[in-house]
């Protein structure tokens, strides 16, 4: 009897903190969604580029985004845009932005 409530009391905490965990996903895609809004214009909030000099971000591993949005930020890397832009991003706005662009599912059709 006191083992099945134990038990009971455990299955409890573990969907607890499941549903917080989803809940916290589900909330730093909101909030990367709504940093996306200042990469829009170049890259769509779609992560499709919308101008002929700017990449496509969506599906681009999250890893591959942050570490490109460092390098601009720390002079590594160099472009007259992309260097002001992530000058103004601390690694909080990086995480969230790189995971809503690598979050965007992409499908691919070869061409024939
Ligand atoms: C004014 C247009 C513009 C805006 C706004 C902009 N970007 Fe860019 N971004 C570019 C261009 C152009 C490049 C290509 C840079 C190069 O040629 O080296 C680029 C490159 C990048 C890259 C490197 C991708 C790769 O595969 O090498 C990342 C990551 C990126 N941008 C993220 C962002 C994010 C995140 C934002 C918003 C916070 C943003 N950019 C806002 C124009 C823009």
């Amino acid at each position: 009897m006191a083992v099945n409530r134990r038990r009971k009391l455990v299955l409890h905490w573990l969907i607890l903190l499941s549903l917080l965990f989803a809940s916290e996903v589900r909330a730093d895609l909101g909030a990367g969604k709504a940093k996306a809004k200042m990469c829009a214009a170049c890259h769509g909030i779609d992560g499709l580029s919308k101008v002929a000099d700017a990449p496509n971000l969506a599906g681009n591993g999250e890893l591959y985004l942050a570490r490109q949005l460092k390098a601009f930020r720390s002079g590594e890397r160099k472009h007259p845009q992309m260097s002001v832009i992530a000058a103004g991003l601390n690694d909080d706005d990086i995480a969230v932005v790189t995971a809503w662009y690598s979050a965007i599912k992409v499908s691919v059709e070869l061409p024939q």
